[in-house]
């Protein structure tokens, strides 16, 4: 085996050991520090009481308690199941093409589609 061929699979090793750390601890995201400003950023400036997007689904996305609640079309978050969360589905893209969130716009980076997944995941809490 060669130097090189030790090296590189010692450091993809340790890729893996991290990957597999990383898997099994809690994230650390929490609501206030990662998901609201998210939501600040990329939802409420339309999904505010007045705005349009409020006016057309009933969604409130500046705060805990209001994204909870969801809007006319029902709740927007399962906690512990980002799978079928209406959240997840429009900011994946997953709902209708023509109802990606945000309206209009270029779709969220993957770091914070990842975010709110693993937040949802574990329970969308108000931490
Ligand atoms: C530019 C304004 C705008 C932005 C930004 C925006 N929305 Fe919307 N949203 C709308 C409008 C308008 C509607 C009404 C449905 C439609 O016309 O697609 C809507 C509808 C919705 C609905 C109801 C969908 C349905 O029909 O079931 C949800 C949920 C939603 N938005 C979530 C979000 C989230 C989450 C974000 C941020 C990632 C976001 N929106 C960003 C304007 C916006």
């Amino acid at each position: 085996m060669s130097v090189e061929f030790k090296a590189v699979s010692r450091s993809a090793f340790a890729a893996l050991a991290v990957l597999a750390v990383t898997a099994c601890a809690p994230s650390g995201v929490s609501y206030n520090k990662d998901v609201q400003p998210i939501l600040t950023k990329n939802c409420s400036e339309c999904h505010a009481p007045g705005k349009e997007g409020f006016v057309a689904s009933g969604l409130d996305s500046t705060s805990y308690q209001a994204l909870m609640k969801g809007g006319k079309f029902g709740p927007l978050v399962k906690p512990g199941d980002a799978l079928t969360s209406a959240l997840n589905m429009l900011v994946e893209g997953r709902a209708h093409a023509s109802i990606r969130m945000p309206h209009g716009r270029e779709k969220l980076p993957d770091r914070d589609i990842e975010t709110l997944k693993v937040w949802v995941n574990e329970g969308a809490k108000n931490n």
